[in-house]
């Protein structure tokens, strides 16, 4: 909590380190009142810095300082200062030893930062600026240490004590305790720091390494979880041997660990051989997981187990470019998930992500390049954008280059940067280096914020068999941007004419070698205003844009409803398949607005339930992605086209039509149901995740109609499956149905898995979706549930996250209900857990995208939750920032 404003801390104040640390040694004397942490570290002055005699300031917050020693002398409290978050010692040698005692209350954390007790076990999180609650120290990610870290605690209640590195000695002691040591021989910084103690069960396997080095992978959860391992093991040896195959990267240590605990304020956490992660995203098995589940946890396995080279071996020099290893990463594990499943399901996700929840950052109050140049509280800057845009720069690297000078680029920049601390430009200049390719230009998407806009036409010369594209580009400003320079943009296109894609052939052009073919090409955009003109078209063609969303930009083209349609059809390129489908979609909402409005019935377009009709019938393609393109644009996705928002007006219209699509589908839909049931046995493979996602968007449309024949395939499912995706696709399709069994089904689903808290997670989630009037007085009686608890965050994003982000329609109450609701929860968990509070807070910020009475009332509770004493700098700089 802040005394004072809390400051800025801007990219252009970075100076090296004053002092170094070259070891850090830990002793934790865990116990159930208090925890006592000794450190020694070996600190010198930083050659490379200018300041020759600089105080020593360490970073430490809420620490009860005990003792501080340099060299063996006990220093008396003259001789050091605290002020705000800094210890600052104004008169040390040029290389000394610092000894210091604290103690810390680990049960009294809420905060779930730095050392903390989950379900009666010890751990720690300290990605970012954690550690410094742990003990005094330079916590900045460019002061790295070799780290000794010697655990005392309990045996019968902490039997297994675990940090980072390999184990170097353990004892049996008096008194029932037991210790262990830990040696990390790779330098880190502090944020990499992990412990863990408690009685855990321990799932082993083995990896073999492209060079022969046996590692032990082990897995830690609580005893009840052990029979919920095995996807993660198998996702973990995935990702180890993919990272090999791909980037030629091994791991470097003889041991694993994972450890799963069920407080934690993000997914995962990638510490030195130490991953801790949420329970969500470790636990699956069929019964009581879902096929995102599944993928979750394959994804997020993969991401941590990678964070090693990209983040561990190479790290970030500051907290703004968090990126570097972030974007990348995410990079990293989304082409993995695409290699072990479905590439076009997997980029259509993602895609839908960063449409929905990055574009709107990109264009609200928060807006931030992915390298920003200022923040007050780092941890709002784990967004979406550092992530999911970071990605994509780093996939347009990617594209830029071709696979070979890619690998050629990561290669260099490892074997140049391993064991450093470095920078986004670090990274861009080894592609550079590597490759020859010119990324001047390029180097805007690391500095300017905003989602870009590309305008394209198409003019075709009939005479001269000329195609043309004229593609203007500009990008709307952001907060303390109102200019921007033009982007160096990648656009991949093809052409479509009546016998498949055209040879492509730019006229003063190098001969087309992008593809095998010649029929794909990714063209370089980086004028405001440019021209590419195509020779040889024999036929006007239908233009192909963005394949593979090659640039994270808004794409306008003037298309016709037969040129959507044929896209639709037949482009090769999946997400542009079904972007043509989403296209089409969005027309028909702006019809059913119009309907509405003057009173009339929703009637879907003919052709377009014709196409709807073809992709149900087609039993050749990819169940998957006929799942997709048969799903309407989200409410999330239609906020970001419409201005104003009219939140209930939208609903209103895409259930309209929704419901007309599944009149006229029926027979179709309910065919295509039967044909996707099956007995086999649950696999969590791409086959089957398509199955049964089309078999369960079939059945959602079915349960629109709401007759008995839908509501028995509905109960049948929910009685009869064995795997969650089913349960609970019924589950919710009951839930937003009128169907009096709906009472008895969120009964008894309570009933079977209260002893499983991921499974009641869901049982939250899909009460806090539901569509139905009322669903905020369900929401408030279920945080009363014994189930719930606010301290946990699985269970605050279940019920209110949920609520607050994903049911618009509720939480958009035109009596201003629903905000209220959330300003209420977020001025509680400020006090507890900041973090979670300004998360939780993101929907309130985007009051300016609706109605004026919408906007006021929201309004009023962002400056309610301003006005509250003792804001964590957290809460303070989302409010503060979106009210500006
Ligand atoms: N580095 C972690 C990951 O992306 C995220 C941890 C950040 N934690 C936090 N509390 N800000 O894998
Ligand atoms: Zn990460």
């Amino acid at each position: 909590m802040r005394d004072a404003q809390p400051s800025t801390i801007y990219l252009s104040d970075y100076e090296v380190p004053a002092y170094l640390i070259d070891t850090t040694d830990l002793a934790f004397d865990l116990g159930e009142e208090s925890t006592k942490v000794t450190s020694q570290l070996h600190i010198r002055r930083n050659p490379a810095s200018k300041t020759s005699n600089a105080p020593l300031a360490l970073h430490g917050t809420e620490l009860d300082l005990i003792s501080l020693a340099i060299d063996g002398r006990t220093l008396d409290a003259t001789e050091w200062t605290q002020s705000g978050e800094q210890l600052i010692i104004a008169d040390v040698p040029t290389e000394f030893v610092l000894r210091c005692e604290t103690l810390i209350r680990p049960q009294d954390n809420t905060s779930l930062e730095g050392l903390y007790k989950s379900s009666g076990m010890f751990c720690t999180q300290c990605e970012a600026e954690g550690f410094r609650k742990i003990t005094y120290y330079l916590d900045r990610p460019d002061v790295m240490s070799v780290f000794t870290v010697e655990i005392i605690a309990d045996a019968q209640r902490y039997p297994v004590l675990l940090s980072n590195g390999n184990l170097s000695a353990t004892e049996t002691l008096a008194d029932g305790r037991h210790k262990t040591v830990w040696q990390d021989p790779f330098p880190k910084p502090a944020y990499l720091f992990a412990l863990v103690a408690g009685k855990l069960a321990c799932v082993e396997d083995r990896f073999t390494t492209m060079n022969g080095r046996e590692v032990a992978l082990k897995i830690y959860v609580e005893n009840k979880d052990a029979d919920k391992c095995d996807h993660a093991m198998a996702s973990l040896k995935n990702a180890m041997r993919w990272d090999e195959d791909v980037y030629g990267r091994e791991y470097d240590l003889d041991i694993f660990n994972i450890v799963a605990v069920d407080d934690f304020n993000m997914g995962a956490m990638e510490n030195k051989s130490l991953n801790i992660f949420n329970t969500s995203c470790v636990l699956a098995k069929p019964e009581t997981t879902t096929d995102a589940g599944f993928q979750r946890v394959e994804g997020v396995v993969a991401h941590e187990y990678f964070h090693n080279w990209s983040g561990n071996r190479v790290t970030c020099r500051d907290w703004f470019q968090l990126s570097l290893k972030e974007g990348f990463t995410v990079f990293r594990d989304a082409e993995f998930s695409a290699d072990m499943g479905s590439p076009t399901v997997k980029r259509v996700e993602d895609v839908t992500l960063l449409r929905t929840a990055q574009f709107a950052e990109d264009a609200g109050p928060m807006a931030h390049p992915i390298r920003p140049d200022s923040f007050i509280e780092i941890s709002n800057f784990y967004t979406v954008t550092v992530y999911e845009k970071g990605a994509e720069v780093v996939r347009m690297i990617h594209t830029l280059l071709g696979p070979e000078l890619f690998r050629k680029g990561s290669d260099l920049y490892f074997d140049r940067h391993d064991g450093q601390a470095v920078t986004c430009e670090d990274f861009v200049l080894a592609m550079e280096d590597a490759s020859g390719v010119d990324l001047g230009q390029f180097r805007h998407w690391y500095s300017q914020a905003g989602t870009p806009k590309l305008a394209v036409s198409a003019q075709y010369d009939a005479d001269e068999q000329h195609y043309t594209l004229t593609v203007k580009q500009s990008c709307p400003a952001t907060p303390g941007q109102t200019s921007k320079a033009p982007f160096h943009i990648p656009l991949a296109v093809a052409l479509l004419g009546e016998a498949g894609q055209l040879a492509l052939q730019l006229q003063d052009g190098e001969p087309n070698t992008e593809t095998a073919d010649n029929t794909e090409m990714v063209l370089s955009v980086t004028e405001p205003e440019q021209s590419f003109t195509f020779t040889g078209i024999h036929e006007e063609p239908v233009p192909s844009l963005l394949r593979g969303f090659s640039a994270p930009v808004k794409l306008d083209f003037a298309y016709s409803r037969e040129q959507l349609l044929c896209l639709m059809r037949s482009d090769s390129d999946g997400f542009c398949r079904w972007d043509a489908s989403q296209q089409l979609g969005l027309a028909e909402i702006n019809q059913a607005l119009a309907d509405l409005a003057a009173g009339r019935e929703v009637a879907p377009d003919s052709a377009y339930l014709d196409a709807c009709r073809d992709l149900l019938a087609d039993e050749t393609l990819d169940g998957a992605m006929v799942a997709m393109m048969l799903q309407l644009p989200s409410e999330a996705y239609l906020a970001e086209i419409f201005h104003p928002v009219d939140v209930i007006a939208l609903h209103r219209a895409r259930e309209a039509l929704r419901l007309a699509i599944a009149i006229a589908l029926q027979a179709e839909l309910q065919a295509c149901y039967e044909r996707c049931s099956s007995d086999a046995a649950y696999a969590a493979d791409a086959a089957q995740i398509a199955q049964r996602s089309l078999k369960n968007t079939a059945l959602a449309y079915l349960m629109l109609v709401d007759d008995d024949s839908a509501r028995n395939l509905a109960i049948s499912q929910f009685e009869n499956s064995e795997n969650m995706t089913d349960r609970l696709a019924a589950l919710n399709s009951l839930v937003n149905s009128a169907a009096p069994y709906k009472a008895d089904a969120l009964q008894r689903f309570y009933q079977n898995w209260q002893h499983e808290p991921l499974v009641i997670n869901q049982w939250f989630q899909v009460q806090a979706m539901c569509r139905l009037p009322g669903s905020i007085d369900r929401v408030q009686a279920l945080m009363a549930h014994p189930a719930f608890d606010i301290r946990n965050p699985n269970k605050v994003r279940a019920l209110i996250g949920a609520f607050c982000g994903q049911n618009s329609v509720n939480f958009h109450r035109e009596d201003g209900a629903g905000y209220r609701f959330l300003a209420d929860q977020v001025i509680v968990l400020n006090r507890s857990n900041p973090q979670i509070a300004s998360r939780l807070l993101v929907p309130l910020t985007k009051w300016r995208k609706y109605l004026p009475a919408a906007q006021q009332l929201m309004c009023a509770e962002l400056k309610r939750i301003l006005a509250q004493p003792d804001l964590s700098s957290d809460v303070y700089e989302v409010v503060s920032k979106s009210l500006q």
